[in-house]
């Protein structure tokens, strides 16, 4: 649904999101990456597994939650990317487990 004006240049970094390596430039949030991949949905909802993705884009809504570097229900919008993130969408009630 999105796409970025310009490809990413020099200063590109390499994030992966569910294991697949994706470019992004220093300074990006997680949550507008997500928002270029084909599938956008950054989680799904823990009672009927609707998807969801990132909306407000500033904290609010909490539709952006992921899976960051290990850590369940990260707001990907309040997150800049940076060179190596491992980035997992989360499905359903997260786990309060390690
Ligand atoms: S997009 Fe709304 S809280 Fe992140």
């Amino acid at each position: 649904m999105f796409r970025k004006l310009h490809e990413p240049g020099a200063q590109a970094l390499t994030l992966t999101i569910d294991g697949v390596p994706v470019r992004a430039e220093p300074g990006e949030t997680v949550a507008a990456v997500l928002l270029r991949q084909q599938t956008a949905a950054s989680r799904t909802t823990p009672v009927n597994e609707s998807p969801r993705a990132p909306y407000c884009m500033m904290g609010v809504c909490f539709d952006c939650l992921a899976i960051v570097d290990g850590v369940a229900s990260t707001q990907t919008c309040l997150v800049t990317v940076r060179e190596g993130m491992r980035v997992e969408r989360q499905f359903g009630k997260r786990s309060v487990l390690p």
